[in-house]
């Protein structure tokens, strides 16, 4: 680890911020996620690191500067990728904290990796931090990590952003290691969530486990002797980074690429949209089943509407996803057998990711946008949607389950288990009239301009020097 390090500001998430490309002169390309954009302003303003693994493993690499961020590499092993990442991470906590959708699997070697690699996340961000250093720990990769680094390290500031739900406690107390997981996050200052719910399910847990007071949103943590500390608790909903959406909306390219993008459809007078990661969360199966039985009961024609599906590639050796993978596969081609024509399509299913010019371009094309997930942190598709659609038209149908449906009270909102009424969402958002798209696309636009996620990101940060603050009093 470099020594020479000494960072104010670093953030730690599971994996860095670039990743990996074949080009020799370009090694490592930014990756698309808003939290890159929310964060580096902030690292580059005050030279910032952040300590994050490379995303393959084995490979061992020293820190390195990447658009005036210092990049601090956490090298996994093969090993480690399975049991950690793909184990523990994503077949214990993500199938437990949305919901049990897809049923977690406990194994103590999974558990044991976790916290080895949390242990190695915390010694790298400790190696690299200055003294009374501000450190945001994300998601629940690395749910020790608070704990790990304050005592490594009491003189730093600890933060730690929650990206998916926290889900209720009769769903939690299944977690063979519930406590040393709650016991790690209140390591943090401040312990950020997407929704009031998430905040006041965590408060619960831990009242529930560990007996501590919680009150409006403030915890109190013992520290020995009799003394305690207060850990913040508290919704912080993320957004995206609205401006790149709208400017790229309105690029002539991307506005060209449109209309090639409809007639490449066989211009069909309605083109409906999902795009999710391959994750059983999202919801995908429903959707394709409402379709399919409207396209069977002739309440929609292939020649009038298509679903275009982008489907991105996710966590493919995990055999829920590859489960998830062949299931969906296998509905569409049923659908689609059973419905196309020679110049028509039902869904046009696409496995792959795209860059973002090309997102915008088929969020411009979308008349009806299709956000049907059974459990969601966020969903920050609904979110790009709205910001790409500068032409104020186009209808969001939202599942109630997603962190965004508490804040965007415009869209057609729905159950997804609710197979019938998704079916009528699906035909109301076709029908709804101009007029009404307009009005309501115009107050969604509002809300999502309104917060961002520099806005996110400076809300968090506020309450962290807060806590600093409060931190010096003391
Ligand atoms: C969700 C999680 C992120 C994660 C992303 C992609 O949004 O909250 O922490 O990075 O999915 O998943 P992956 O396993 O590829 O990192």
């Amino acid at each position: 680890m470099s020594a020479t390090l000494a960072a104010d500001f670093v953030v730690v998430s599971n994996r860095l911020p670039v990743d990996r490309s074949d080009d020799e002169n370009e090694p490592w390309r930014r990756s698309p996620g808003g939290l890159v954009a929310a964060l580096e302003p902030v690292i580059q303003a005050s030279g910032g690191a952040w300590v994050g693994w490379p995303g393959q493993p084995d490979i061992e690499i020293d820190p390195f500067d990447f658009d005036g961020m210092s990049l601090v590499p956490v090298a996994l092993t093969a090993d480690d990728v399975e049991l950690y990442y793909e184990g523990f991470s994503n077949d214990t906590i993500w199938p437990l904290y949305h919901d049990v959708i897809s049923p977690p699997a406990y194994h103590r070697v999974w558990w044991d990796s976790y916290v080895r690699v949390n242990r190695a996340f915390a010694e790298a961000a400790a190696s690299v931090a200055a003294p009374e250093a501000t450190v945001w720990v994300h998601d629940y990769q690395l749910q020790l990590v608070p704990r790990m680094l304050r005592e490594l390290r009491p003189d730093l500031v600890i933060g730690y952003f929650h990206h998916i739900p926290f889900p209720a406690y009769g769903i939690y107390a299944q977690l063979p290691w519930r406590r040393q997981v709650l016991e790690g996050l209140l390591g943090a200052d401040v312990i950020g969530f997407q929704r009031v719910q998430d905040a006041g399910n965590f408060a619960r847990a831990v009242r529930r486990q560990l007996g501590f007071e919680t009150k409006a949103g403030s915890i109190r943590v013992p520290v020995g002797g009799g003394r305690d500390r207060v850990a913040i608790s508290k919704a912080y909903p993320i957004s995206i980074d609205v401006a790149t959406y709208d400017e790229l909306a309105r690029r002539p390219d991307v506005q060209a690429r449109v209309q090639e993008i409809r007639e490449s459809l066989g211009s069909p007078d309605t083109i409906l949209f999902g795009v999710d990661r391959l994750d059983y969360t999202k919801g995908i199966t429903h959707r394709l089943k409402a379709y399919g039985e409207l396209l069977v009961e002739h309440r929609l024609e292939v020649e009038d509407v298509t679903l275009v599906q982008v489907a991105s590639p996710s966590r493919e050796r995990v055999v829920a996803y590859m489960q998830l993978r062949d299931e969906i596969e296998l509905t569409v081609g049923r659908i689609n057998g059973d419905h196309d024509t020679v110049g028509h399509t039902a869904i046009r299913y696409l496995h792959h990711s795209y860059p973002r010019e090309e997102m915008v371009a088929l969020y411009l094309a979308a008349d009806v946008m299709l956000v049907t997930a059974l459990r969601d942190g966020m969903n920050l598709v609904a979110k790009e949607y709205i910001a790409s659609r500068v032409d104020n038209r186009g209808v969001l149908v939202l599942s109630e389950f997603t962190g965004a449906a508490d804040e965007l009270t415009q869209a057609v909102k729905v159950n997804p288990h609710d197979i019938e009424g998704l079916k009528d969402a699906i035909v109301q958002a076709i029908q709804m009239p101009p007029a009404e798209q307009s009005r309501r696309m115009r107050a969604l636009r509002r809300r999502v301009r309104d917060h961002d996620v520099s806005d996110w990101s400076r809300g968090f940060l506020t309450d962290l020097d807060r806590a600093r603050a409060r931190g010096h009093r003391s």
